[in-house]
């Protein structure tokens, strides 16, 4: 398999950067950190037992390794990592390498963009989850108590290399959670990507790398140019967060970690389809089932009750709609959808009228 370049021009900063992805590319990581002062490697313990060592010898010798998992994604944690920068002789010249998937791209991504007031990062998203969405564009987060990614920064990598080899040996629930996030990018973007996940659902699920490499390719190259057009989501950016405050309703709902993020974002994406129908926004009558066809096609979960079955999490509907008044997208309470209208094409900043959630989550 050949790489596949993807350059990232986003729109309110200055350096444009280059998303790589492809086979055995975590081996190019030394050279991006040649250029600079002291590398500084963040992981996870799973990850490191897996892929630390491709990342060669002198990068891969004294990483901080976290504990994996959403509960490591929090305030202590990041102030840790800062102290760890620190005490790492670091400088204005360092660069801090994340290898592992959305936890760590989002931590380290702002540990970055904190210490010394903004240092490098390289990405080397090993999930497919980060792979096509949380490696790429600039957002950094850490959760808190009252929600997910409350704190955070926009804070562009110098690069990103997503080494498709790495998504072989991925548990199957978080594989399953990548393929949720890729379903919604391919639902802004079109046929053409949805057509990997509807019509090749099979191979998908066996991890053909070819395949692989299409899908994380096509994702990247859409959320591109959605942060050439608003790097800062102040309009179409926003569209990326289809599904999400749904997605966020049930995760705050089932409690931390409880549930991973792309499996909250595929019931999400089934909720906006079947709310989009409710209130009329819907110009494709044919996707909601659709949506849901495809989730079934690629074994993800539709309901909350597929949800509660998976993961044994106590989710109601009341639960859910408390949890997605508190997201930060929303104004006073009142949550900002993202809807489906067609295949490509969404409704943003919807606010549901009194009682439309209870209809739809019901
Ligand atoms: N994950 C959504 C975004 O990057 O905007």
């Amino acid at each position: 398999v050949s790489v596949v370049a993807i350059d990232v021009a986003p729109s309110a900063s200055e350096a444009t950067y280059q998303v790589r992805i492809g086979r055995g590319l975590l081996a190019e990581a030394q050279d991006t950190a040649d250029g600079f002062s002291h590398c500084f490697v963040l992981t996870d313990r799973n990850v490191a037992a897996q892929h630390l060592k491709s990342l060669g010898p002198a990068l891969g010798h004294e990483p901080a390794v976290l504990e994996p998992g959403e509960a490591s994604k929090n305030a202590a944690t990041l102030t840790a990592v800062l102290e760890s920068m620190a005490a790492s002789d670091l400088d204005r010249q360092s660069l801090v390498v994340t290898l592992g998937g959305g936890v760590i791209c989002d931590l380290g991504g702002l540990a970055a963009s904190l210490f010394m007031r903004g240092i490098g990062v390289l990405h080397c998203p090993t999930t497919l989850l980060a792979q096509v969405d949380a490696s790429v564009g600039g957002k950094t987060a850490i959760n808190l108590s009252s929600g997910r990614n409350l704190a955070g920064t926009f804070h562009q990598p110098l690069a990103v290399l997503a080494d498709v080899d790495t998504l072989a040996t991925l548990p199957e629930i978080e594989f399953r959670s990548g393929l949720g996030e890729a379903l919604k990018t391919a639902l802004l973007v079109g046929e053409d990507l949805l057509h990997l996940l509807e019509g090749q659902a099979e191979a998908v699920g066996e991890r053909d790398p070819d395949l692989l490499q299409a899908l994380v390719a096509g994702c990247v190259r859409a959320k591109a140019d959605i942060v050439a057009a608003d790097e800062r989501e102040e309009g179409p950016r926003k569209a990326l967060n289809l599904g999400h405050t749904f997605a966020h309703g049930i995760e705050t709902a089932a409690g931390p970690g409880r549930i991973p993020h792309g499996q909250a974002v595929a019931v999400g994406l089934a909720m906006a389809g079947r709310c989009a129908e409710a209130c009329g926004v819907l110009e494709d009558d044919t996707l909601p089932e659709r949506i849901e066809a495809i989730l079934g096609a690629l074994d993800l979960p539709r309901s909350l009750q597929d949800l509660a079955a998976a993961f044994g999490a106590d989710l109601t509907p009341t639960g859910v709609i408390l949890g997605m008044r508190h997201d930060k997208k929303g104004r006073a309470g009142t949550p900002a959808l993202v809807l489906p209208r067609s295949l490509g094409k969404v409704a943003l900043d919807f606010e549901p009228e009194d009682g439309l959630l209870e209809k739809v989550l019901a």
